[in-house]
């Protein structure tokens, strides 16, 4: 495992510390109504469950899987329902937490998918931004970090389904997925998608 991480990123300590500042916020933002936390598997495993105990308002939680037909370097934001919601939105107040985002396709996709629903209100909070999500039309209402463009593993986030479980956020040692150290800040969106479908083959993947 040592050998396939690069450097740490973001350590447990500041992961924990900038989740409970965003858990603050959202308990103040939300005080006197009842949230629903919208979590979208996998990623978003850790990033829920420790941003729901940080904070101290009473939440539910709910959870989506969604995948997305690529070319196998891209997320095409065509996306499809794997794991629907258990309950009805209708009139709730909504946060969706996801881990990160990239291009910020499948985001986009679920949040119009939700909003036709009719939820009394829909924010987004994503652990980790990169530089690609400023061009995307979703306003997110709380951000834990914004980085780079290296590709990231850890803490839910995952390559190959590998290294979700990894308490901190890191970078991934170029000969890992084959590249040499020119391709180590090659784009999250194409290792995103080659990682979830390994060979980076054309067709649908699971891209969160
Ligand atoms: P988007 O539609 O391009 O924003 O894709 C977002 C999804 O791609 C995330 O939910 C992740 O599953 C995956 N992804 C993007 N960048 C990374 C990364 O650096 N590490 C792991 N997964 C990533
Ligand atoms: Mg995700």
């Amino acid at each position: 495992m040592g050998a396939d991480l690069a450097e740490v990123l973001i350590t447990p300590d500041r992961l924990q510390s900038r989740i409970a500042e965003l858990a603050a916020q959202i308990d103040t933002d939300y005080a006197d109504r009842e949230l629903l936390l919208v979590g979208v598997l996998k990623g978003a495993v850790m990033v829920m469950a420790d941003l729901a105990r940080a904070m101290r308002l009473p939440v539910q939680m709910d959870w989506m899987a969604v995948s997305s037909y690529g070319s196998g370097t891209k997320s095409s934001g065509v996306v499809r329902i794997l794991k629907d919601l258990d309950c009805d939105i209708t009139d709730r107040h909504v946060l969706v937490v996801e881990d990160i985002i990239d291009s910020g396709l499948t985001l986009s996709w679920l949040v119009r998918n939700l909003q036709s629903r009719g939820p009394a209100s829909l924010q987004v909070c994503a652990l980790l931004r990169k530089p690609s999500a400023a061009r995307v039309d979703v306003a997110v209402a709380y951000t834990g970090f914004d980085i780079g463009d290296a590709f990231v593993i850890g803490y839910g986030l995952d390559y190959a389904e590998r290294y979700r479980n990894l308490p901190f956020i890191g970078t991934l040692a170029p000969h890992v997925y084959g590249g040499g150290p020119d391709n180590a800040a090659v784009s999250g969106a194409a290792l995103g998608a080659a990682g979830n479908a390994p060979g980076g083959s054309t067709g649908e993947h699971v891209v969160t």
